[in-house]
């Protein structure tokens, strides 16, 4: 069933948001009501988190598999110590070096958390975003926001208000356009109930400075880099296809990227070979190699320096839509280092990919 509806979409400063404005918007919330609005990650896809009927209407207008749990988002600790219970010594030493910010931890959910966010799990994932829009809503509200990214299910996470027009115009209340967000890929999930505490997404946050503050080690599963998907029921979302343009996606990986000229030979015998098949490619290159594909006359789109990962991965899901406007067959993408943000690019770009090459260079 499709919610067919107005769609109000309100600018709002994302450094100084109007209270009038956010008090308007969470009356929407407090109404039953869905809303759009901006995070630090991507925009988020907002509901009274106490309001199951709110939340199953996420579920309904995201397209969302049921059993795919989502992020409780609230305002400080106090909030937070209502979702959960049994909190381990070490989540507040993750809270102190990420809250707020992009850094989503998973608890043993009290009983005032509904089954619907959890999607009957006994745990609960909660973040305090660093944006101030997010945090004056969920302030204003009183309450905990239940938001999943504020995408159709699949598709690549919105980053400005114009993605999330384009997937969600008419079947929200409110859409809140703060401008683009800040880092372009969605928080680092890490599940401190188990031990060692395991990371379920990388994010902004990267996995080596969380080590540095548990002081030792974290388990990074192969799922959380993109690698194999899960069927444990701890983490339901790696079991979807995510993030991607309808145009088919092939990632070419390199063991290292020293060497960019072997990298732009991989890239261009397969762009040849699908032409070859009478296929009509792009390319998404990085800032480095971008030149070297559009002299040969291909649709290039670039994502930014390799020495600028922060670049990388804040135009990342903008040019994973932009590339179904590139009017091509198959687009081709490179990977990137997996050392900081670049664990989470490479996590976003495989579960994106359709097909995936990798070469020991
Ligand atoms: O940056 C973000 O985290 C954004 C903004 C809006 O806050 N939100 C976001 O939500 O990316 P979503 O729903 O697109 O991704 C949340 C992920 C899903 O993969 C879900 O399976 C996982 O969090 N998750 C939620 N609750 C969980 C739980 N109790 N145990 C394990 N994984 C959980
Ligand atoms: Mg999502």
């Amino acid at each position: 069933m499709k919610d067919t509806q107005m769609t109000k979409v309100v600018v709002v400063n994302a450094l100084r948001p109007r209270k009038e404005v956010i008090d308007e918007v969470a009356d929407v919330l407090r109404s039953g009501g869905l809303c759009a609005f901006p995070t630090e990650t991507v925009y988020g896809l907002g509901a009274d988190g106490f309001n199951q009927e709110a939340v199953l209407k996420i579920f309904r207008i995201k397209g969302r598999p049921p059993d795919n749990p989502l992020i409780m988002h609230v305002d400080s600790k106090e909030m937070l110590n209502e979702l959960v219970v049994d909190v381990p010594e070490i989540a507040y030493r993750f809270m102190e070096f990420a809250w707020p910010g992009p850094l989503t931890l998973v608890l043993k959910k009290s009983t005032k958390v509904p089954k619907e966010v959890t999607a009957g799990l006994p745990t609960v994932a909660v973040r305090c975003p660093g944006h101030p829009i997010a945090l004056a809503l969920i302030t204003a509200l009183g309450k905990p926001i239940a938001a999943p990214s504020a995408n159709l299910s699949g598709r690549p996470s919105p980053t400005n208000a114009k993605h999330v027009i384009d997937d969600l115009m008419g079947s929200v209340d409110v859409i809140v356009d703060g401008g683009e967000t800040f880092f372009g890929v969605e928080s680092t999930i890490i599940d401190v109930t188990s031990e060692p505490p395991k990371l379920l997404r990388p994010g902004p946050i990267a996995v080596e400075d969380l080590i540095k503050v548990l002081g030792r080690e974290i388990e990074v599963p192969p799922f959380a880099r993109g690698l194999a998907e899960s069927e444990t029921p701890l983490s339901p979302g790696t079991k979807y296809r995510h993030y991607s343009p309808n145009t088919s996606l092939l990632l070419v990986e390199l063991s290292d990227y020293s060497d960019l000229n072997f990298l732009v030979t991989a890239v261009l015998s397969h762009a040849n070979e699908l032409m070859r098949k009478g296929l009509k490619v792009g390319i998404i290159a990085s800032s480095e190699t971008s030149n070297h594909y559009r002299v040969r006359g291909f649709e290039v789109l670039t994502l930014g320096s390799r020495s600028n990962l922060f670049e990388v991965a804040h135009n990342l899901f903008d040019v994973l839509r932009l590339s179904d406007t590139l009017g091509v067959d198959a687009v081709i993408v490179e990977g990137f280092n997996e050392v900081g943000l670049g664990l989470a690019i490479m996590n976003r770009l495989r579960k994106a990919a359709r097909y995936r090459f990798s070469y020991s260079s």
